[in-house]
């Protein structure tokens, strides 16, 4: 048996990690812990606690605090015993700080995220008691002297394998170590820069100010909780080795920005009345290149701009120092930097997850770049475990103002490029002789061990965990994942435990649920609504309808809309039990009606780890129909936009107004599946089966989607037509649209009916009769036409405009090429079911058929030249000269009337269709 508890919930911490801890008294359960670890970080789901001896692993990002929502987990705190140093007069205390700190630690006092505080936190360090305050910046410029070195090394003379990864982050060189220990020699061998700063500060600024390095107690400031990891691996003692005096460590403590701003708070320290400070000489200068090694990408485009020199004998010009394509945050960005005539191909990578994908192109050959830059956290450092916990979980927003804040500092500083600083120049003078020297080699560089044996005989595995209950506040709507304690109150609306509703959808799974598998990896999640009379307020349903949403399970998943309100809780429960258990990453809506998105709000709040895929219109109505401003969850797309989840890539191509301004639909070019909301839709709810070839579509269901595509998109037909434009570019496969069947065979049948409908070209050659008739007579008439037309063998098809719903018949008028409408004088008018009809119709811009009237009037008829009036705006339309009038009823002697406007029909049909027109 286990002696960590809630493993199922909660990710379990040995006692001796150096770099957390979890307090079991403020522990509510909720999961969050066991989701990030999981999901971004990954290793929660990689390894098999069992096997592992009961010993869990962990590469000590310090995530798992990141996002615990009551102090449970923190960081294993070092101050006190550096605070302890400080008063001990015998210690010089040497504080180093990291790039990221600068730009969060104002957070913890109030100031908005990404506030620039470099000199107030140096002179926070000097209140404190320090001896010494310096940059790790500088050492960051350090390694990239060395990292940069390597790589031109392995580029040009293959010294060792490529792609090289960096190595600056230390979670990222244990996984490896743990997980992929055979691409060890893909990692560079450079220490971090914490690791050749504290070799450093032991070694050359010891003896340039001529200290005892026995006496120095080297502190590293970090937003990192691995580096409390890192410090302590056996071989970070190199300044030991070269003086000579064992036991000693390179860097002695790590303490976060969250630690330094607890101490401060606990020294009674006023963070805002603290004049700046400047950091000390010697190893306090750093150039722009080292300060964006906070972001993700920094390093490697701190990289790029030295590598680029050592290869050209140049420097890049300006407009080229910052690597744009890198700077946004995709989990993989790449870019291609051309060094005289030699292209060397970068990416970037953050959070595990998105490692992952790289390391498995890597082993499988694959693999295109020649230098990779992986950081754990997302964002980078800035993201880093030890950071103010200013959102939890911390949003892009947060991350991004941090990430601004850096790199608007090195684009106003003077010296971009490590190389060119002069600190740096003078000591490879002085000291280090060259990167890649004999003493560089030794302080410098290391090397990483196998830690596989750590996973046990099971080695690495895909475990998926159980999903922990999740319980509902009834009065706000909150939802809490995990066991509600006994003294738990809402933390929206402070209600106690017992107004929470138990939708234990984890341990109700696979009860009430109903979701159909699309294809491997895509499940449907929608659901049916057999009630509704109306929908819309205007369309009749008689088969229901199908609410249809998909959810994509790759690395990331993917939800795609919603559904109606009517349908919710299905809805919830389906997407509930398909995650079993993962966070839902990607939230795409495509289509802000409210039969699609009426759940938005819910999946946001029930998911609040989901990014919001979105473009800029579709915000705008979320916003309208909903509260909802957070936009840091929110990821704006646009035409051509992407989004990569792991094994797909969804290409996001907007279609205003095929339906609403806003609607977008999403091309999957990985399956080849176009998610085409509102488009290629059907009425009819789905009956058990999901694909349109498992029914007998055309004779079922294709009037229904006539119907629907005439009354839902059939005033847009340009609109429609140039979607249609659109996708002939693309190769597809499937089609998932938002109502009614998916499509996987003889698409191209269903997508000439298209064709047709949005070019209003008739589908059938034939004729529509629509009357309007109170006693029979005007219905007689139209009977008697529809008779003889018949014997011509001309198809017809008849609507009673007093009993079929109008939405059918403007369908139907879709349809056929000719159109006739007989209707009664009406106080004047036409009659009222049949203007109606007609007012409907030509709103839904029917174009290129040949109408024709037929009016009853007892004492004035006059409704044919009102019928024919309707449609004299709209696009070609024929009316060949034969409208009939009838005073009351049929005469026997007008019937050559009705055989004369038979005769004009066959006119203008085609032989085979009954007509007289040959072909
Ligand atoms: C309420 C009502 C209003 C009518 N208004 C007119 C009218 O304004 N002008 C006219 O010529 N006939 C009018 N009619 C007669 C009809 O147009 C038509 O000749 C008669 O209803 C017989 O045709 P049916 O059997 O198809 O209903 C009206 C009939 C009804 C029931
Ligand atoms: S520190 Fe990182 S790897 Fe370790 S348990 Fe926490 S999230 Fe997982
Ligand atoms: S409170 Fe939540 S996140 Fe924190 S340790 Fe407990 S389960 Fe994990
Ligand atoms: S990304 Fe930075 S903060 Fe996060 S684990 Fe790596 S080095 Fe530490």
């Amino acid at each position: 048996m286990s002696k960590h508890k809630f493993t199922d919930l909660r990710i379990p911490i040995e006692e001796n990690n150096p770099a957390i801890v979890r307090n079991e008294d403020l522990c509510i359960k909720c999961g969050a812990c066991r989701r990030v670890c999981d999901s971004e970080v990954v290793v929660g789901k990689l390894y098999d606690l069992q096997s592992a001896g009961d010993c869990p692993v962990c590469i000590n990002c310090g995530q798992c605090a990141n996002v615990c929502p009551t102090e449970s987990i923190t960081e294993r705190y070092e101050y006190p015993i550096v605070k302890k140093a400080i008063m001990d007069s015998d210690k010089v205390v040497i504080f180093n700080t990291s790039p990221s700190v600068r730009v969060g630690l104002g957070e913890s006092f109030g100031l908005e995220p990404g506030t620039f505080v470099e000199g107030k936190m140096v002179a926070a360090l000097r209140s404190l008691g320090a001896n010494y305050v310096l940059d790790t910046n500088f050492s960051a410029d350090l390694t990239i002297m060395e990292e940069a070195t390597e790589l031109v090394e392995r580029v040009t003379k293959n010294t060792a394998p490529l792609p090289q990864f960096t190595s600056c982050c230390p979670a990222w060189v244990k996984f490896v170590e743990t997980f992929y220990p055979d691409l060890r020699s893909h990692i560079s061998s450079a220490k971090s820069p914490i690791g050749m700063q504290g070799a450093t500060v032991k070694t050359y600024f010891a003896k340039q100010m001529g200290i005892d390095p026995a006496k120095i107690v080297n502190v590293a400031v970090t937003p990192c909780t691995a580096k409390k990891f890192e410090i302590r691996r056996e071989e970070m003692n190199a300044a030991s080795k070269e003086h000579n005096i064992p036991g000693m460590r390179d860097t002695d403590h790590v303490i976060t920005t969250r630690e330094l701003a607890k101490w401060l708070e606990e020294d009674g320290i006023d963070f805002h009345s603290l004049q700046d400070s400047a950091y000390d000489k010697f190893m306090g200068e750093a150039s722009g290149a080292g300060v964006i090694f906070g972001n993700t990408g920094g390093v490697m485009e701190a990289a790029v701009r030295t590598a680029y020199s050592l290869v050209t004998g140049q420097n890049l010009t300006d407009n080229r120092l910052n690597l744009q394509p890198v700077r946004n945050m995709d989990g993989i960005r790449s870019a291609t930097v051309d060094m005289a005539g030699t292209p060397v191909r970068v990416a970037v990578a953050h959070g595990i997850s998105n490692a992952k994908k790289i390391i498995e192109d890597v082993i499988s050959g694959k693999c295109e770049y020649d230098f990779i830059e992986v950081m754990t956290c997302r964002g980078g450092c800035i993201g880093g475990g030890g950071q103010p916990k200013t959102e939890v979980p911390m949003s892009d927003k947060v991350r991004k103002a941090r990430i601004d804040a850096l790199y608007d500092k090195d684009s106003n500083m003077p010296l971009r490029c490590s190389h060119d600083s002069p600190e740096i120049q003078s000591m490879y003078k002085t000291f280090y002789e060259r990167p890649g020297s004999a003493l560089a080699e030794r302080l410098l560089h290391t090397n990483y061990i196998d830690r596989s044996d750590d996973l046990g005989p099971e080695g690495m595995v895909d475990r998926s965990f159980v999903a922990p209950p999740k319980y509902r506040c009834a009065p706000c709507g909150y939802i809490h994942i995990g066991v509600l304690s006994e003294h738990f109150t809402c933390p929206v609306c402070g209600v106690s435990k017992d107004d929470f509703v138990g939708r234990k959808f984890g341990s109700k799974r696979g009860t009430m649920h109903c979701t159909k598998k699309i294809t491997e990896d895509l499940v449907w999640v929608g659901a049916n609504d057999r009630r509704l009379g109306i929908f819309e307020s205007v369309y009749s349903v008689p088969n229901g309808v199908s609410y249809n949403s998909y959810l994509l399970l790759d690395e990331k998943t993917v939800l795609m809309d919603t559904v109606d309100r009517s349908v919710q809780d299905k809805f919830l429960e389906n997407v509930d039990v398909t995650l079993a258990g993962r966070t839902l990453d990607y939230f795409v809506v495509q289509h802000m009606e409210p039969d699609h998105s009426a759940v938005t709000k819910q999946v946001l709040m029930q998911y609040p780890e989901a990014t919001l895929v979105c473009n800029e219109k579709t915000l705008q109505y979320i916003k309208q129909f909903f509260d909802f401003d957070d936009d840091s969850r929110v990821q704006l797309v646009k035409e051509g936009d992407t989004l990569n989840t792991g094994k797909h890539l969804l290409h996001f191509v907007m279609a205003p107004m095929v339906h609403w301004p806003e609607v977008m639909v999403t091309y999957d070019s990985t399956d080849k599946i176009l998610f085409s909301a509102d488009g290629f839709g059907c009425f009819g709810a789905l009956n058990g089966a999901i694909f349109a070839d498992e029914v007998d579509f055309a004779k079922d269901y294709m009037d229904e989607a006539r119907r629907y595509y005439t009354n839902i998109v059939g005033k847009y037909g340009p609109d429609v037509e140039a979607l249609l434009a659109k996708a002939s570019t693309l190769e597809i496969k499937m089609i998932c649209p938002l109502h009614g069947f998916v499509w996987r065979k003889d698409l191209g049948d269903f997508i000439s009916k298209y064709v047709h409908w949005c070019t209003y070209e008739p589908e059938e050659q034939g004729v529509m009769i629509a009357y309007a008739s109170v006693y029979g007579n005007t219905e007689q008439a139209a009977e008697i036409l529809a008779s003889r037309l018949r014997d011509k063998g001309v198809k017809t098809q008849m609507f009673d405009v007093s009993f079929t719903a109008g939405s059918d018949i403007v369908s139907a008028c879709f349809k056929w090429s000719h159109l006739v409408f007989a209707s009664t004088t009406y106080n004047s008018g036409i009659f009222v079911t049949m203007d109606a009809l007609l007012n409907d119709l030509v709103a839904h811009n029917i174009q290129n058929r040949t109408v024709f009237a037929i009016e009853n009037g007892t004492w004035s008829p006059f409704s044919g030249e009102l019928i024919l009036k309707k449609f004299e705006n709209c696009e070609n339309i024929r009316f060949p000269k034969n409208m009939i009038s009838i005073t009351s009823s049929l005469k026997r002697e007008q019937l050559s009337e009705i055989d004369a406007m038979v005769e004009a029909i066959r006119d203008t049909l085609p032989t085979s269709a009954g007509g007289t027109i040959s072909g």
